[in-house]
Parts: structure tokens; C-alpha cells; sequence
């Protein structure tokens, strides 16, 4: 009996050293101590013996059953930490390793210059607009008082849409310009008003490298009582002097746009050689800016507004050739290219 015992016992506590993990142990525990459990059935056996040998095989049986029942705590304990140590493993997170690099992109160069042309005019009073760039006929060119025998509406120009989208206000275009936001805010808003309009306009070019058929606009608009072109001076003057971040003087031209009555170009002092004379500027010191003039009054009237008690100026520069004076960039199709080597430098 006694070596019974003893032969279960180093099997047993053999076999509980070895288990591999939990579930294996569970089963070695009902192998030997379960209900019919081998270990169990010599117990119930020792009730056959002679009693003499009864209380110290009953003994041995109690330690052994004690020996196995803490094997098996221990093993399972044992057990429970590897797992742990496994799964924290795993989970490990090293805050020392840099972190992954992801390419981000990053604005445009034409939507940062538009951002801070925003900004500058924003300090000033000024509210940004909007308006579609599919336009009909009218707002691009009957209510800025275009004929339709103005060139600028001939094939060479202008990107007409084929006719389904045909409503009472003529054919629709791809926008020459801007200024048919004028007429949208004004009928929109009324007087007073003072406005920005930034946006893509499309003409009909061949594209070299001053030219493309799609380019940036931004259009200005300011109407008031008593206003008068030495304002659009002072306010030209203001907004490029902050855009460049040193003094920039302006000179007016005699210049005809259909919509303004005075039309005027503006020019600027050449940006890059301070009007000493460049390339850039053609030795004259000064640089080509934009189109402006005192607003038409029948635009104002196509607006609904009395021209009678109100007037005002309007202008329209390209906002990429802008952002090209700015940098210094001298081909127009860089922009739109998605050539990074040029992208990234902004
Ligand atoms: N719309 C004109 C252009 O595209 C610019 C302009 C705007 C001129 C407003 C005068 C007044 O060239």
C-alpha cells in the first residue's frame, strides 16, 4: 500500500511540474484527486486494511494529498505569471522609438497667398465673397454693361457650356473674371458694401509661360457715399505695403474696362529692384498690377442701386501673378503641374 502511495506521488508531482499550462493542469488535478481520480480510489481503498495499519497509511495518504494539492497551487501560480509576462509583452509600448513619419501635405502656394490677401483686407473692413464659376452670360457680361459684340465674349475667350444648362439669363460660361460677384452681391446685399471676391476664372489661351486657361482672380468692391479714386489709392497703397512688408507706392494709368467709368490701370513699384530698373520691370521701375475704376453706373443700377446717392470703385488683380511676383516665379504652369520639387519649396 504504502509504495502505492509513494509511486502516484512522484508520478503525480512529476506530471504537475511538467503541465504546460492551465488546462493541462486542471487535468492532471481530476487525474489524480477528481472524483474517481486515481489518487481518490486508493483513498477510498484504505478503509480494506487491517486496522493496525489503518491510522498510518491514513496519514501518509493525508500528507501526500496535501503535497499534491500544494504542487498543484504552486504550479498554477507559476503558470498565471508566465501568461501575464506574455501578454504584457505584447502589449509593450516603447516610448523611446520615434514615431512613424506620415507625409502630410500642405497649402498651396496660390491658397496661401489668398489666405493672407484675405487677412490684409480683412483687417480693413473688408467681407470675402463668393460666386460660382460657372456663370450665365448675364452676370459675366450684360450686367457689367458688356455688349455682345465686346471681343471678350468671342470663341478666342471665353468657355461656353453646351446648352443644357440654358436658363433666362442667356448661355452659361466659365467665368472670365470675378467681377460677376459685383452684381450678385450687390442685388444680394445693397449698399453700402465692401467686399473681397477671390476665385478661379477660365479663359480660352494657349498656355505659355505667362499664360493658362485657368488661373486666380481676386476682385475688390467698395461702395459708399462721397467715395472717391484717392481711396482705392490709399487702400492699394496700405494692402501692398503689409502684403510685401515694405513700402510699396502705387501710379494710376488711363486703362477701359466696360464696367467702370473712369477705368484705370494700377501699377506698383517694382518689387525687386525698388524701381532702380530691371529686367522684371523693363527699366521703368514700375510693375503692371491691376484693372480698377470707378463703378459704372449701369452696373450700380443692374446691382439695384441708386447711382444717384451711392458710388464706388472696383478693382481685379490676378491673385497668381501675384503669388509669381511675390517668389519670384517665373512660369505660370508650375502651379497647377503637382511637380512636388516646386510645391514643397512653400
Ligand atoms: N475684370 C477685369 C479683368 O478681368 C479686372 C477689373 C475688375 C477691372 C474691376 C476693373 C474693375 O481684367
Amino acid at each position: 500500500m504504502r509504495q502505492l502511495f509513494e509511486k502516484l506521488k512522484t508520478a503525480s508531482l512529476e506530471e504537475i511540474r511538467g503541465a504546460k499550462n492551465a488546462d493541462a493542469l486542471r487535468q492532471i488535478e481530476v487525474k489524480y484527486l477528481g472524483r474517481n481520480g486515481e489518487f481518490t480510489v486508493l483513498i477510498k481503498g484504505l478503509k480494506d486494511l487491517p486496522a493496525d495499519e489503518k491510522p498510518s497509511a491514513g496519514k501518509l495518504a493525508n500528507e501526500i494529498k496535501i503535497a499534491l494539492t500544494e504542487a498543484i497551487r504552486g504550479r498554477r501560480e507559476i503558470l498565471e505569471q508566465e501568461t501575464l509576462a506574455q501578454e504584457s509583452n505584447t502589449e509593450f509600448f516603447d516610448t523611446t522609438v520615434p514615431g512613424a513619419h506620415y507625409e502630410i501635405g500642405h497649402i498651396h502656394p496660390i491658397s496661401q497667398m489668398q489666405y493672407e490677401v484675405e487677412r490684409i483686407f480683412g483687417e480693413m473692413g473688408f467681407s470675402i465673397m463668393d460666386g460660382p464659376e460657372m456663370e450665365s452670360e448675364y452676370y459675366n457680361f450684360e450686367g457689367l454693361n458688356i455688349p455682345a459684340t465686346h471681343p471678350a465674349r468671342d470663341m478666342q475667350d471665353t468657355f461656353f457650356v453646351k446648352n443644357k444648362f440654358h436658363d433666362f439669363h442667356g448661355k452659361m460660361v466659365m467665368r472670365t473674371h470675378t467681377s460677376p460677384v459685383q452684381i450678385r452681391t450687390m442685388e444680394r446685399y445693397g449698399a453700402p458694401l465692401r467686399i473681397i471676391v477671390p476665385g478661379r476664372v477660365f479663359r480660352y489661351e494657349a498656355t505659355d509661360a505667362g499664360h493658362d486657361s485657368t488661373f486666380n482672380q481676386v476682385e475688390g468692391l467698395l461702395i459708399d457715399k462721397n467715395i472717391s479714386l484717392a481711396h482705392l489709392k490709399g487702400i492699394m497703397i496700405e494692402f501692398l505695403t503689409r502684403l510685401f512688408g515694405k513700402p510699396i507706392k502705387v501710379r494710376f494709368r488711363p486703362g477701359y474696362f466696360p464696367f467702370v467709368e473712369p477705368g484705370l490701370e494700377l501699377d506698383l513699384s517694382c518689387v525687386l529692384c525698388n524701381m532702380k530698373g530691371c529686367r522684371v520691370c523693363k527699366h521703368t521701375g514700375w510693375m503692371e498690377f491691376m484693372g480698377a475704376g470707378m463703378v459704372h453706373p449701369n452696373v450700380l443700377k443692374a446691382g439695384k442701386i441708386d447711382p444717384k446717392i451711392y458710388q464706388g470703385w472696383a478693382f481685379g488683380f490676378g491673385l497668381t501673378r501675384l503669388t509669381m511676383l511675390k517668389y519670384g516665379i517665373d512660369d505660370i504652369r508650375l502651379f497647377s503641374s503637382g511637380n512636388l520639387k516646386f510645391l514643397n519649396q512653400f
